[in-house]
């Protein structure tokens, strides 16, 4: 029991959220390269570089060298078991990287220094926002010219809503950078051009209240404008307390250079100990303890054809109590069916390694028999719980779907329909057309590939995609009469789910308060399921 215990405390599972080339890739080459797991930089993936990422398994990730779809990587450091969720950012951005921050106790979210809040940090800040996880930034390239400090800091209170509470300052950037300012330890840890890139715990540190030794080190007028800088942020800035930032109130900001090595020990040191462990997670019969014995998963992602040969499908769980087996029963509980898990394996480093045991706050993979969908509970035989429900995104690009050959209706109905069972797509027809016309919403656009190439492979199917301009989707809420007679905009269009819910989209945001403006009594709410 204590060793379980023991196993769970050290569990810190995180995701990074930023927006592509902020340096989410080589700040996690950095943190598997200071853990030991990896042992030269430019073993994960670079986008530009396209070699395959440690988590590249799909035949059309191969062909794309990008990842598809998200998994996760464990690492030791600092006494700590780290399990870094993977969130896919570039044009493979989907619904998937959404649901995986459903599975972290925690995020880092990396900013380029030099372009402040990006339009998809502040998507992924929303669903961490929407579960009140604490929320670490790191300040990326300041070994470039970046914005102001202060301007950056303000950046994120307004554009996020979040207090931030600096525990470190940067000294300058670009040429100019001479370091960072650490307001705890009130010492200088000075970068300099010919360590760069180095590891790190190499430069020097000197204590503000040596100001000679300081001056001589980073330059008389740094040394000045940093003094007035301390003495601004201590008399302005958020006082540090842990509790507000567990409720994701109030992210701690940190300055660095993931490509150069610098602050990035510190940033690790600091937020591995900040961050929670597993903490207990709401069920359908309150809240269930993760230190319990009692092994508990939920499903947050199911990837289709990782083995081409056998067609088989990974479903990805986050352990949220107790240790796991693999020679143990457990139960799934929407359909009642107990057995063991098939072929249970974790992800470290570039290997997929088959697994005996595992802890809360672990994510593993296990063969799906074609039964598990995404929210899907597993516990022990006896329990009857199952955990809350996964939400379904809001769509953010749409496409009318057609096959090519029209006698393939059936097929393609069905085909279509189990790809959005699974969740990599949500259905819905268009109203008042006349014609059975199928339109496809997605969160990422290369979802759109993924199904197509799903169609052909597995249903044989060819379509044409024709994708539209929409990216607002709305329910109607309250309407008096038929959905046909909502004075629409040319920006909108009307369509139902496959229950018959009617739904409008729209072209953009302002079109939403025209049509609001046009229908007396039209009420819409916001997409989620
Ligand atoms: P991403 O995963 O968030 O998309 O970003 P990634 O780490 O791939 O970084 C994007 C680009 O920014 C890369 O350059 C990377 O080397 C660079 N970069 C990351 N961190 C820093 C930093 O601290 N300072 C500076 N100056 N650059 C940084 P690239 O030329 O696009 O790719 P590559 O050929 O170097 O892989």
């Amino acid at each position: 029991m204590s060793d379980i215990r023991e196993e769970i405390e050290k569990r810190r599972t995180f995701a990074i959220i930023s927006h592509p080339d902020a340096g989410k890739t080589t700040l996690t080459e950095k943190f598997l390269l200071y853990s030991g797991t990896i042992n030269t930089a430019g073993s994960v993936k670079g986008k530009a570089t396209a070699k395959h990422a440690v988590s590249d398994w799909m035949d059309i990730e191969k062909q794309r060298g990008i990842s598809v779809t998200s998994s996760a990587l464990q690492f030791e450091y600092d006494g700590c078991v780290a399990n870094l969720l993977d969130t896919p950012g570039h044009q493979d951005f989907s619904e998937d990287t959404y649901r995986t921050l459903m599975a972290a106790d925690s995020a880092v979210m990396v900013i380029d220094g030099g372009k402040g809040v990006e339009p998809q940090t502040r998507k992924l800040f929303k669903v961490c926002a929407m579960r009140h996880i604490p929320i670490f930034t790191f300040i990326n390239k300041m070994d470039r010219d970046a914005l102001d400090t202060f301007d950056i800091l303000d950046d994120i209170e307004k554009n996020l809503g979040v207090a931030t509470c600096p525990v470190n300052w940067p000294i300058g950037s670009g040429k100019n950078f001479r370091g960072i300012y650490d307001r705890q330890l009130k010492d200088v840890l000075t970068y300099s051009e010919t360590l760069k890139g180095t590891k790190e715990g190499v430069e020097n540190r000197i204590p503000v209240s040596d100001r000679s030794a300081l001056s001589a080190a980073i330059g008389e007028e740094a040394t000045e404008k940093l003094m007035g800088e301390v003495e601004l942020i201590d008399g302005a800035a958020e006082s540090f307390d842990l509790e507000e930032v567990k409720a994701g109130m109030l992210t701690p900001v940190f300055f660095g250079s993931a490509l150069q090595n610098f602050g990035v020990e510190i940033f690790m040191h600091e937020f591995l100990k900040m961050a929670p462990a597993p903490e207990a997670r709401k069920s359908d019969m309150g809240l269930i303890d993760p230190y319990s014995s009692d092994f508990s998963a939920f499903v947050f992602k199911i990837q289709a054809n990782t083995n081409k040969a056998h067609r088989d499908r990974i479903a990805f769980m986050r352990i949220c109590s107790g240790k796991f087996r693999s020679d143990m029963n457990v139960k799934h509980v929407q359909s009642g069916r107990v057995a063991r898990l098939s072929q249970p394996q974790q992800i470290i480093a570039d290997d997929r390694k088959t697994l005996d045991e595992a802890y809360a706050g672990d994510i593993m993979g296990v063969i799906d028999p074609g039964i598990y969908a995404i929210g899907d509970t597993f516990c022990m035989p006896k329990d009857k719980y199952q955990y809350e429900g996964i939400p379904t995104f809001a769509p953010e690009h749409f496409a009318r779907v057609r096959q090519v050959d029209t006698m393939k209706r059936e097929k393609f109905v069905k085909g279509i329909t189990q790809i959005a069972q699974e969740g990599a797509i949500q259905i819905f027809r268009e109203i008042g057309t006349g014609m059975e016309e199928i339109i496809c919403g997605v969160v990422g656009v290369l979802q759109f590939d993924v199904l197509k190439f799903r169609l052909e492979n597995e249903y044989n199917v060819e379509i044409i995609l024709e994708q539209l301009p929409y990216e607002h989707i709305r329910w109607v809420k309250e309407w008096n009469g038929d959905v046909k007679e909502i004075v629409g905009t040319s920006d909108m269009k009307r369509i139902e789910d496959l229950k018959g819910n009617p739904l409008l989209i729209f072209v953009n945001e302002w079109s939403v308060g025209m049509v609001l403006d046009r229908n007396k009594g039209l009420e819409l709410a916001e997409f989620s399921r």
